[in-house]
């Protein structure tokens, strides 16, 4: 199984100092999820490429585009320094030649998919991304509560692909981490579960530790 990796998103981070808040979380993150919302595919708009290219970090960016058409993005959040770029199954893009997109200029790729989608829809696209994203959330906003039923979602996939990043988004706290890690989860999104909390360092080791219980 891969290594078990904690990813805050700084959608729950201060945007008005969002460079102090991932300094802040530097040390004991794995990665800083960036979660990039259009206003179409779900109803807010979030960080513009601009914004992530300012940020200097040693923390690989996974941009999370949550877009009706995510090829429009890439280049953008290439250029910002995305280390990873993942789209949803449910865009309106090609879903293949978006993955070739990404991956031709050396990026990692990732497919998405929302709670209700189930995981057949994205078995043509196994062979071709470095993680899968499993929303236990309907994306758009951060603090929700966690849909337990997309943890069978998350076996099926571990029992298909032992050495695939499955990375889970939505809701995660130290109480319901440990289910997701047992599931097959490797990679853990947290919001609220980090920015939400007085001191992030001890948030995110609460987590790591949980989700090795
Ligand atoms: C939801 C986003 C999530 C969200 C996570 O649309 O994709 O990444 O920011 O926030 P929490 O952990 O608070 O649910
Ligand atoms: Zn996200």
């Amino acid at each position: 199984m891969p290594k078990i990796k904690i990813a805050p998103s700084i959608l729950s981070a201060d945007f008005k100092n969002l460079q102090k808040d991932i300094n802040e979380i530097e040390k004991e993150a794995d990665i800083a999820h960036v979660d990039v919302m259009d206003g179409k595919f779900v109803p807010p708009i979030t960080f513009k490429a601009e914004d992530i290219k300012k940020i200097k970090t040693k923390l690989p960016l996974d941009v999370h585009l949550m877009v009706r058409h995510p090829s429009d993005f890439i280049d953008g959040f290439i250029d910002a320094g995305a280390s990873i770029i993942t789209i949803h199954e449910e865009s309106d893009d090609n879903i293949k030649e978006t993955i070739q997109k990404i991956k031709i200029n050396g990026l990692k790729a990732g497919i998405s998919i929302n709670p209700p989608t189930p995981l057949e829809k994205i078995k043509p696209y196994l062979g071709d991304v470095d993680m899968v994203l499993v929303m236990s959330v309907n994306p758009g906003y951060s603090g929700q509560k966690f849909i337990p039923d997309v943890l069978s979602k998350v076996k099926e996939l571990r029992e298909l692909k032992p050495e695939l990043d499955i990375e889970i988004d939505g809701g995660i706290n130290k109480d319901n981490i440990g289910r997701a890690a047992k599931a097959g989860a490797n990679i853990f999104v947290a919001g609220s579960a980090v920015f939400g909390q007085k001191d992030r360092i001890k948030a995110i080791r609460g987590l790591r530790k949980a989700a090795k219980e």
